[in-house]
């Protein structure tokens, strides 16, 4: 999809399809649209009077125009009540109108820069915002259908007056664009059938992202071995397909001069549970069980063409969790890359053992702060619900305050939880080892496992982000999202938007 920028004339605007947008107040305050109300002869005043387009967010009303602009149609789209308005709500806005159009079969589409004219919010904010919401909501993963592909929109013009400056809407839309690649590229990962997305294809498609400043090593099992990763080389143990570790690392140049940011990304790229098996329908969504992974690899697509000025590296322990002969059995002990003993009491635990080693390889980059995301209990989406935020831990108040803040302008939603001494003490209650996975006790399911992971991110900042209430959603979910059922690319615009703020 291409996106361009042109002048405000109605009149030159040559495309099939125009958005224009409306808030709850439904005053046409913004110039467009009583200029476009003006040349149909105050048919869109009308339809406001009328209340049969009350403004509600991601309301949308079409309008042929009977040959008096040159466009054929208008998509009114609702920006919802002027004090709620915020970038989200024009990612919103700017969804539901995209999808209208392309099922109306709109090719080419001009838009307002949503609320500009009422809002804080800078154009250039506004255009990113309207950039990701367009791109993400027309998002779909048909590469295995054989019929009914969608056609999609060709072209996207922003509508810009005079006084903005067009080099921050170019800069807008750059990084609208950037950001959403990097999320379609995350959710493609997800989407991925498990027979396709094996641990070696993870680590195939993350060395696409090696350019001139980002390094791509993938570790195979012997070097895994010799990393002394007894607990993450457990979970992969009853697959025939053999574990990688991805390492990426972005301006590794600067590592010397500067303490990088950390993401590890858990990745199971199937989940049955081992010998703690899953049931059916437990194991139904389990290939996304790499989200956490796939979002760490879209984020450092995201930094390296975002031109973060800062050291990023991404961490993916990728393997599967299987049953066969050579599978961990529970009451196995294994011993970490820091030697900490640990009794697998579940075999189903089996993210936080990855993630483990993972985290104490970060302590090597001497980091600034270490972030995880993780699809890593189903007891975080017990807490928060299907599609309503995913579970912030942190063991300091600066790192989850910069996580929130990012949270606020991405529109991605976290919850902080808390991580309190007893999780620890639970976790540490095995009778053979010095941690245990999993303890009995199905209410202390996700700060426990929080605990868990802390016990190996001794010297560093660090947070961790359970993103199982969001990673893959079923069409169910009440929660308006960008994009279809199936995975949402969770995390990528959180830190995608982290990198950006912080560096500023
Ligand atoms: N991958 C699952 C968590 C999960 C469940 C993610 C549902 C998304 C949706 C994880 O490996 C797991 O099985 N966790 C167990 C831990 C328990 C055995 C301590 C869980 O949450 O039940
Ligand atoms: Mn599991
Ligand atoms: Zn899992």
């Amino acid at each position: 999809m291409k996106f361009n920028l042109i002048s405000n004339k109605i009149a030159e605007i040559d495309v099939d399809t125009i958005i224009l947008s409306i808030f709850m107040s439904n005053e046409t305050t913004n110039g467009l649209v009583h200029d476009v109300d003006l040349a149909l002869n105050g048919l869109i005043s009308e339809i406001l009077s009328r209340g049969d387009h009350k403004g509600k967010l991601r309301e949308v009303t079409e309008i042929y125009t009977n040959g008096q602009i040159p466009a054929d149609r208008i998509i009114l789209v609702g920006l919802g009540p002027e004090k709620d308005f915020n970038e989200n709500s024009i990612r919103h806005a700017a969804g539901a109108a995209a999808l209208r159009a392309r099922q109306l079969g709109s090719r080419k589409m001009a838009s307002i820069i949503h609320g500009i004219e009422k809002s804080q919010i800078s154009a250039n904010y506004a255009v990113r915002a309207a950039t990701e919401g367009t791109m993400l909501s027309l998002y779909s993963f048909g590469k295995y259908k054989s019929e009914n592909k969608i056609d999609n929109i060709e072209e996207i013009s922003f509508i810009k007056d005079e006084d903005i400056e067009s080099k921050d809407l170019i800069s807008g839309i750059e990084q609208g664009k950037i950001i959403s690649n990097a999320v379609q590229l995350a959710r493609d990962l997800v989407n991925e059938p498990p027979n396709i997305c094996t641990p070696a294809f993870l680590a195939e498609q993350a060395m696409q992202i090696d350019d001139a400043n980002t390094d791509v090593n993938i570790l195979t099992e012997s070097q895994i071995e010799n990393l002394s990763m007894g607990a993450f080389l457990s979970v992969g143990r009853g697959s025939t397909r053999k574990p990688r570790f991805i390492v990426i690392e972005y301006n590794k140049k600067l590592l010397g001069q500067m303490q990088p940011l950390v993401l590890a990304g858990k990745a199971i790229t199937f989940d049955t549970g081992g010998y703690s098996l899953k049931s059916a329908s437990g194991m139904s969504t389990m290939k996304a069980d790499m989200a956490g992974g796939a979002a760490v690899i879209g984020a450092l697509q995201a930094a390296s063409k975002l031109k973060v000025p800062y050291p990023v590296i991404g961490l993916i322990p990728a393997t599967e969790n299987m049953v066969s002969g050579t599978a961990s059995h529970p009451s196995d002990i294994v011993t970490a890359s820091n030697n900490k003993t640990i009794e697998i009491v579940n075999t189903d635990a089996e993210g936080r053992l990855i993630l483990a080693d993972a985290l104490v390889y970060a302590a090597k980059y001497n980091p600034k702060h270490v972030i995880d995301l993780a699809t890593l209990t189903g007891s975080a989406v017990i807490a928060l619900g299907e599609g309503s935020a995913a579970a912030l831990f942190a063991k300091d108040t600066n790192l989850a305050d910069l996580l929130l803040t990012a949270s606020e302008s991405s529109g991605e939603r976290i919850w902080r939880m808390p991580l309190y001494p007893e999780y620890t003490d639970w976790m540490k209650a095995s009778n053979v080892a010095d941690l245990r996975n999993s303890t009995a006790k199905r209410d202390t399911g996700i700060g426990t496992s929080a605990a868990f992971l802390q016990e190996f991110t001794e010297g560093f900042s660090w947070a961790h982000i359970d993103i199982a209430p969001m990673a893959f959603l079923s069409g169910s979910s009440v929660i308006k999202r960008l994009g279809p059922a199936g995975a949402t690319g969770f995390g990528v615009r959180l830190l995608s938007h982290l990198m950006i703020e912080y560096a500023n």
